[in-house]
């Protein structure tokens, strides 16, 4: 087992990582003394798979346990769903030491720790993450929310979990395309952070895709102290937590225009990445080598890296990408590599230079 600890003062935690690791969590839950009643939050692809399983090794411990089961999708993390969420556990009378467990992917992660940081004004939380994506990003940090009509995450908090317990053998039933989207994330730590970890991603790729315990046990953790690193330094995001959002407005910008229909997350910041990339190239000097390195690991991953866009597509892009939460005082701003392992934020780039690069396909 690794163990990845994020320091946060008296909110401090451990991100633990390996096989196996469901079984234990019984025992981690008594180990932190948290109350005897607890619900597990969980989805419909991800619950028949463990939910059984979990309840049983929180019963051994002596914890009684409520399921709660979303529908499985983005569309879970709305108001409505919060509601039910609420409504349940005030049925099954958790109070104020009761805890909540989130069991599945980026969406129960982000709604059940908002449930959590919200109900009785903020009960104990418990991160299960069963995506890849979900493993190496977003149940690390501490935001949780929901989405409005109006964009995706408007409502939220930072709220951070008492464990994260990535049990790498639950990634052996996510289908591929959701695992090879995960792998983009994984992609972009190395880019923005570390080119040691981008050299073993080369190395190691084949072993990654066959979803390997090994390798996938170092590199998940790897991924994790990244991000703890960097949350550490930035828990509310006023600087180099923007380098997280590498590849992140053009692929948001995508996501958008597509009515989230055609990418999942992954594939449209694979796509964003390489942009930023030809623009590091460009603007700040990122050797091409480099830029080839990074499109070439991206294209063995199965991840998409080729963008056409119609010239109406490309305006909508444009006007998604200024909408962007992240796009202060109408600039573009991005975040672009001087080298691989080397990011920095807050470059502006005029728009007239992102259009022609858009303008001609990749
Ligand atoms: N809080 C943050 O910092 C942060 C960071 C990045 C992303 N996010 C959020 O995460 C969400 C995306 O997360 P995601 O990609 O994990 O999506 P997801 O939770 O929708 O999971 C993807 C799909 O895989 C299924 N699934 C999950 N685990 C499985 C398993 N082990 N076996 C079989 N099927 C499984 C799910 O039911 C779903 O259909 C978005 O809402 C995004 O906004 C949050
Ligand atoms: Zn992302």
């Amino acid at each position: 087992v690794r163990v990845v600890n994020v320091p946060l003062g008296h909110r401090s935690y451990e991100i633990k990582i390996g096989s196996d690791l469901l079984a234990s969590l019984g025992n981690e839950c008594a180990r932190l003394k948290l109350g005897k009643r607890c619900a597990v939050i969980s989805d419909t692809n991800v619950a028949p798979h463990y939910a059984t399983f979990v309840r049983r090794t929180l019963a051994k411990a002596g914890f009684e346990s409520a399921l709660i089961t979303v529908p499985a999708g983005e569309k879970a993390k709305s108001l409505k769903t919060l509601a039910t969420c609420y409504d349940q556990l005030a049925v099954h009378r958790l109070e104020r030491k009761s805890f909540i467990v989130a069991l599945g992917g980026g969406v129960v992660g982000d709604l059940a720790g908002f449930v959590a940081a919200t109900y009785l004004r903020g009960i104990g939380f418990v991160q299960v993450p069963t995506t890849l994506l979900a493993q190496v990003d977003s149940s690390v940090g501490g935001k949780v929310g929901v989405n409005l009509k109006a964009g995706k995450n408007l409502v939220g908090a930072f709220y951070q979990p008492r464990l994260v317990l990535c049990d790498l053998d639950t990634l052996k039933t996510l289908p591929e395309r959701e695992y090879v989207s995960g792998l983009a994330e994984v992609i972009k730590y190395g880019i923005i952070y570390d080119a040691a970890l981008f050299g073993k991603l080369e190395h190691s790729l084949p072993e990654l895709t066959k979803r390997r315990t090994k390798i996938l046990g170092s590199v998940v953790a790897r991924c994790c102290e990244i991000k703890a690193e960097i949350v550490h330094q930035d828990e509310t995001e006023s600087g180099v937590r923007a380098l997280l959002n590498f590849g992140h407005t053009i692929g948001h910008g995508l996501e958008a225009i597509s009515n989230y229909g055609k990418y999942l997350h992954g594939e449209a910041i694979s796509l964003g990445q390489l942009v930023a990339a030809k623009l590091s190239s460009r603007l700040i000097g990122l050797p091409t080598d480099d830029a080839r390195r990074i499109a070439r690991l991206f294209e063995r991953a199965g991840l998409p890296t080729r963008l056409k866009l119609k010239g109406s597509e490309r305006s909508r892009l444009l006007a998604a990408m200024r909408l962007d939460k992240k796009v202060s005082g109408g600039e573009l701003r991005f975040v672009l590599a001087r080298r691989i392992g080397k990011t920095e934020f807050g470059h502006s780039v005029p728009a007239a230079e992102l259009e022609e690069l858009l303008s001609q396909s990749t």
